[in-house]
C-alpha cells in the first residue's frame, strides 16, 4: 500500500523521521509540496542530515522531488554534495521534475521586502522566497526548470520578471544556469512503479486554504494534495498524521496553548526546539486536543504518530487543551479560548499515567496511536 505522511501541527513534528521508518516498506520517496523552507532532521546511521529539499528514505529508496514542490537549486546541490558522502549513487536514485518551480534571488528578496513592509504583522517566513515564489508562478512570470533548458529563452524571462520586480541584478541568469548544469541530467518526471511513500512538509496548519491564514505558508499541505502535487495516482493507501506530544510553532500567528516564561524555555530546552532551517528558537505550548481532532479530519487521517513523547519525561503534571470556547476556526483560531486540563505527569513511557495520556488522545482525535517515538534514531519508536 501506497502511504501519506503529513504533519498534524505546525511543521517540525518529526515526520524525517517518520519517513525513514516507513521508507523501508517503499519504493519510492516522492516530496509533493513545500521547498527549501521545511527541514526534516534525519540521522543516517549516526550521521545526522537536514535535508530540506531531498526526501528522506535510506540507500534502498527511489527519490523524486515532483512538480508541487519549489526547488532552490543551490540549496538542491549543496544538499546532494552533503548527502553523496553518505550515498554515493544518489544522483541515479534522484529525479526532479521538470515543471518544478525555481526559486530565484529576485524571490528571496521580495520575502524579504514584503516581510519588512508588513513590520509587525510580519508572517516570520523563513525567507527562502516561498510565497512570492508560488505568486510570480500565478502571474505566469515564474521559472519552472523546463525554461533552463534554453539559454536565450531563460534570459527573456528572468528579464521579465526583474523588470516587473523592479530587481536591478542582471547576473541572475547565469548563475542559474550554472546551478542547473549540475543537475540537468536528473531533471525528469520518471516512470513511478512500487510502493509510493509521500512526503508531506510542514503542517496542517501551517495549509494556505486550511490553516491559520494568513500566517501560512504558500503550498498545500493537505494530503489531497499529493496526487495534485506529483502528478501521480494510488490505488490504496494509508495517512499517516505526525504530531509531537506538545505543540512548536515557529514564525507569528495565533497559538491557543502557547506556554510563556520559563516554562515555555524549559519545554524548548528539552525539547532542543530551535527551528532546522532558520535556527529560530520555536514557540512552545502543550498538547491541543480539539486542534488536532481538525487537523485529522481536514486529512483523513488513518493512523497517528506520536513523537518526542520523551521530551515530557519527568514532568509533574502535564497540559492537555480539552475544548474551546467555540468550533473551532483556523483563521480567527486567536479568538477562541481554550480551556486547558492538567493531568498527571509520567516517570517514563512504561508509566500508566503516559497510557492515560495516549488513550485520552485516541479517545479525543477518535484514531488510534500506531506508532509512539522517543528518539532520534529509526530504533528508538514502538509500535502499538
Ligand atoms: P514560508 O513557508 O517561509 O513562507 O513561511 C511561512 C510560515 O510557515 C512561517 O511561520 C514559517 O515559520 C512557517 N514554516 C515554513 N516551513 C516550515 C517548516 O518546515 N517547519 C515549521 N514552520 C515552517
Ligand atoms: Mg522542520
Amino acid at each position: 500500500m501506497d502511504s501519506i505522511v503529513v504533519g498534524l501541527q505546525w511543521g517540525d513534528e518529526g515526520k524525517g523521521k517518520v519517513v525513514q521508518k516507513l521508507s523501508r516498506s517503499h519504493k519510492w520517496i516522492v516530496r509533493f509540496s513545500g521547498g527549501p523552507n521545511a527541514g526534516h532532521t534525519v540521522y543516517h546511521g549516526n550521521t545526522k542530515m537536514v535535508h530540506h529539499l531531498l526526501p528522506s528514505g535510506t540507500n534502498e529508496n527511489f527519490l523524486f522531488i515532483s512538480r508541487g514542490t519549489l526547488v532552490d537549486l543551490e540549496t538542491l546541490n549543496s544538499e546532494i554534495k552533503e548527502i553523496s558522502k553518505i550515498y554515493p549513487d544518489i544522483k541515479e536514485r534522484l529525479f526532479v521534475s521538470p515543471y518544478c518551480r525555481v526559486i530565484t534571488p529576485i524571490e528571496k528578496w521580495q520575502d524579504g521586502a514584503i516581510e519588512k513592509t508588513k513590520g509587525k504583522n510580519s508572517v516570520g517566513t523563513t525567507g527562502r522566497g516561498i510565497g512570492p515564489t508560488v505568486s510570480n508562478d500565478a502571474n505566469r512570470v515564474g521559472i519552472r526548470l523546463f525554461d533552463l533548458f534554453d539559454q536565450n529563452h531563460l534570459k527573456e524571462k528572468v528579464d521579465l520578471l526583474a523588470e516587473i520586480s523592479n530587481f536591478g541584478d542582471q547576473s541572475i541568469a547565469d548563475e542559474l544556469l550554472s546551478q542547473f548544469e549540475k543537475i540537468k541530467d536528473r531533471v525528469l518526471d520518471p516512470k513511478v512503479e512500487g510502493q509510493i511513500l509521500f512526503e508531506g512538509t510542514q503542517g496542517i496548519m501551517l495549509d494556505p486554504m486550511y490553516g491559520t491564514y494568513p500566517y501560512v505558508t504558500s503550498t498545500p499541505t493537505i494530503p489531497s494534495f499529493a496526487f495534485y502535487g506529483s502528478g501521480l495516482k494510488s490505488e490504496k493507501y494509508e495517512v499517516w498524521g505526525v504530531f509531537k506530544a506538545y505543540t512548536t510553532r515557529v514564525g507569528s500567528g495565533p497559538f491557543p496553548t502557547e506556554i510563556f516564561g520559563e516554562a515555555g524555555d524549559d519545554l524548548r530546552k528539552r525539547g532542543s526546539e530551535f527551528g532546522a532551517t532558520t535556527g529560530r528558537p520555536r514557540r512552545c505550548g502543550w498538547i491541543d486536543l480539539p486542534q488536532l481532532e481538525y487537523a485529522s479530519n481536514i486529512s483523513n487521517v488513518d493512523h497517528l504518530v506520536m513523537t518526542k513523547a520523551d521530551v515530557l519525561n519527568g514532568l509533574e503534571k502535564v497540559g492537555v487543551c480539552i475544548s474551546y470556547d467555540k468550533k473551532i476556526i483556523p483563521y480567527d483560531l486567536g479568538s477562541l479560548k481554550p480551556t486547558i486540563e492538567y493531568v498527571k505527569g509520567w516517570k517514563n513511557l512504561e508509566s500508566s499515567e503516559f497510557a492515560d495520556f495516549i488513550s485520552a488522545i485516541e479517545h479525543h482525535v477518535r484514531r488510534r496511536i500506531k506508532y509512539v517515538s522517543y528518539g532520534p534514531s529509526e530504533e528508538e519508536i514502538f509500535q502499538r
